[in-house]
């Protein structure tokens, strides 16, 4: 059997991108449009979203901006019924979208918490509850998750983010091994420091110390070397990977630099 990853890795196939108005959504986004996907931007500003799908639409693509806020079940459930509506079925979910807030435990209040936890998890326990319906439907399908390198290791300052992206890590495995006779695959990406607007107000001399002090590899990481690693593991190619961490960090896990 021959493994072929081709610009048409997705032809015919249905795509959620959640945050894919910007960033790491949107070079998704239009990754999988570009590989033939029919892709659904779903993001809570709505402008964003109208703007890359018109994107991909100028590209000779298709794609649908939906208004969505992936922490309200109600939002996800409709989100999933507009696809099918719209393009009848759905073969691909990327949980993407997702904030950053900062704090100790002392610094953050209950609300600040309840907010990151349910932007950053609860959002991935939605789009997967209410999108496996969906792609049993199909006969399988793909789950993608966005979490980082915090979720793995945090560091000082983020405590909430950082335990919702250690529950985004854990809750994909629990995915995986639930669906994995229904052919769904789950995976989470573990990105490092990425050049996208979540850390475009960090100074730039903030920015070099810490890549400087923490990530082996020089440069930032972009949106679109993101990108290349959600295609390739949501194609055919990636058939047999599910329940796994691709961690994209330019060597910050690889030990103490
Ligand atoms: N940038 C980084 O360095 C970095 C590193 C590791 C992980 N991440 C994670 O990657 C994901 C994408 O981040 P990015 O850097 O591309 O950020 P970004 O801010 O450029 O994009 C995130 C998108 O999510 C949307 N969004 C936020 N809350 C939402 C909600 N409740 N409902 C719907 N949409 C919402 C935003 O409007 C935005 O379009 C996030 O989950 C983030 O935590 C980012």
């Amino acid at each position: 059997m021959t493994v072929t990853m081709t610009m048409s890795a997705l032809q015919g196939k249905i795509a959620i991108v959640t945050g894919g108005g910007s960033g790491m959504g949107r070079a998704t986004a239009l990754a999988f449009a570009q590989a033939g996907a029919q892709v659904v931007i779903a993001n809570r500003t709505r402008a964003t979203a109208e703007a890359v799908a018109a994107e991909i639409v100028q590209a000779g693509g298709q794609a649908l901006p939906l208004s969505v806020d992936v922490s309200r079940g109600e939002d996800m459930q409709r989100l999933m019924q507009t696809t099918l509506a719209h393009f009848g079925g759905l073969d691909v979910l990327f949980n993407n979208a997702g904030i950053s807030p900062s704090g100790t435990v002392t610094d953050i209040t209950e609300a600040e918490w309840d907010e990151c936890l349910n932007i950053d998890l609860k959002s991935v326990f939605l789009g997967c509850k209410y999108a496996i319906p969906l792609l049993q439907q199909r006969g399988g399908g793909v789950i993608l998750n966005n979490a980082g390198t915090f979720g793995l290791k945090p560091v000082r300052g983020k405590a909430a983010y950082a335990t919702a992206k250690a529950g985004v890590i854990n809750l994909t495995r629990a995915v995986a091994l639930d669906y994995a006779r229904d052919n769904i695959r789950c995976n989470v990406l573990c990105p490092g420091y990425v050049d996208t607007p979540l850390t475009e107000g960090v100074p730039p001399a903030d920015r070099d110390a810490f890549l400087g002090q923490y990530q082996p590899l020089r440069g930032v990481i972009q949106p679109a070397e993101v990108a290349a690693l959600a295609l390739y593991l949501a194609g055919e190619a990636a058939r047999m990977i599910t329940g796994q961490v691709f961690v994209l960090d330019g060597g910050q896990q690889a030990g103490i630099f």
